[in-house]
């Protein structure tokens, strides 16, 4: 049987290289010192791109590949993956649904919690020894608050599932109103922020969401307002959101997700009122296992002829 040979753009963890590197042949863009003369050398043999969400795959790298079928990505997200050019050139395209939900929702919990309790900050306090000079400054209280979910897809439900268990008032925005769900729809994502005390984001990301909390969402969140975004950068106007948090217009934010990562823009390092982390909402082991069984999996699907397992396009 010929070997298929498959274009990577980034890595996966070990045991997913080594399921791959054992059945196909795999490219590794990320390693190329020439990818222009990868690209133009294997063009003719490419029949699948191996990506993950936040790398993706764009049309002038799908239009180098005349054999591309497939295009499986590690991650829900699809919006750095051109759909249309996929659509229009007969390129299917799967993801990894589900299986990240529930540490994608705890993330958004934890980092609510960790911005609103300074846990980061408690912990500095003890270790610097600032605790023997004196109590830590009092903090806010989450359980009980006002939370507003802007977008109600699967990981906003499994965000409210948990915030419900905190006693939250749980209300949402979104463009399709779930009418499967308890939860208070808000039609106006400004109204949702003046009526919340906390913000947490999970809408996809791309050309529709983008910018989407801006600085008339940020002013109606308020000062005591807490902003956290597990969804992607795009959807939260940096600029606007920095002059914000550097003016403490809000009271602080959860950022798992950034416009240009990983070199984030460094005014993020400066601030007291943010806790960070590295696009790793997903990033569990258990999680991210599934996450490759399933790329693996819908590849073999692809190339056996079996139907494809999480089909996007
Ligand atoms: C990333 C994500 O894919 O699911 C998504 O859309 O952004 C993440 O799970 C993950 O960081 C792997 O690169």
């Amino acid at each position: 049987m010929p070997v298929t040979d498959i274009l990577m753009i980034g890595p996966y963890p070990a045991w997913d290289m080594e399921d791959l590197e054992a059945k196909y042949r795999m490219h590794k863009l990320w390693e190329a010192t020439d990818k222009d003369a990868l690209l133009t050398g294997k063009a003719d043999a490419i029949r699948a791109i191996a990506t993950r969400g936040e790398l993706g795959a764009s049309a002038a790298l799908m239009a180098r590949l005349p054999k591309l079928e497939i295009v499986s990505c590690y991650g829900v997200g699809t919006d750095a993956i051109d759909l249309g050019h996929a659509r229009a050139n007969g390129i299917r395209v799967t993801n990894t649904p589900d299986v990240l939900t529930e540490d994608v929702a705890d993330i958004g919990i934890g980092l609510l919690l960790s911005v609103a309790r300074n846990i980061p900050q408690a912990d500095a306090y003890v270790r610097n020894g600032s605790w023997t000079k004196g109590n830590m400054q009092l903090v806010t209280r989450v359980c009980g608050k006002k939370l507003g979910l802007v977008g109600m897809g699967r990981v906003g439900a499994a965000v409210a599932k948990r915030a419900a268990a905190f006693d939250c008032a749980i209300s949402y925005y979104d463009i399709n109103r779930r009418g499967d769900l308890p939860y208070a729809y808000v039609g106006d994502l400004v109204d949702l922020a003046r009526d919340s005390e906390f913000l947490i984001v999970t809408l996809a990301g791309g050309e529709s969401t983008k910018n989407i909390i801006n600085a008339s969402v940020l002013e109606a969140l308020g000062p005591d307002g807490i902003l956290v975004n597990i969804s992607r950068g795009s959807t939260v106007d940096e600029t606007a959101l920095l002059a914000t948090l550097e003016s403490k217009t809000i009271k602080g934010a959860g950022l798992d997700v950034f416009w240009s990562e990983p070199a984030i823009d460094e005014r993020f390092l400066k601030l007291g009122n943010v806790v960070l982390q590295p696009h790793h909402a997903s990033g569990t082991v258990e999680t991210r296992k599934a996450m490759g069984r399933l790329v693996r999996d819908n590849l073999a699907a692809h190339f056996s002829g079996q139907a494809l397992l999480t089909p996007v396009v």
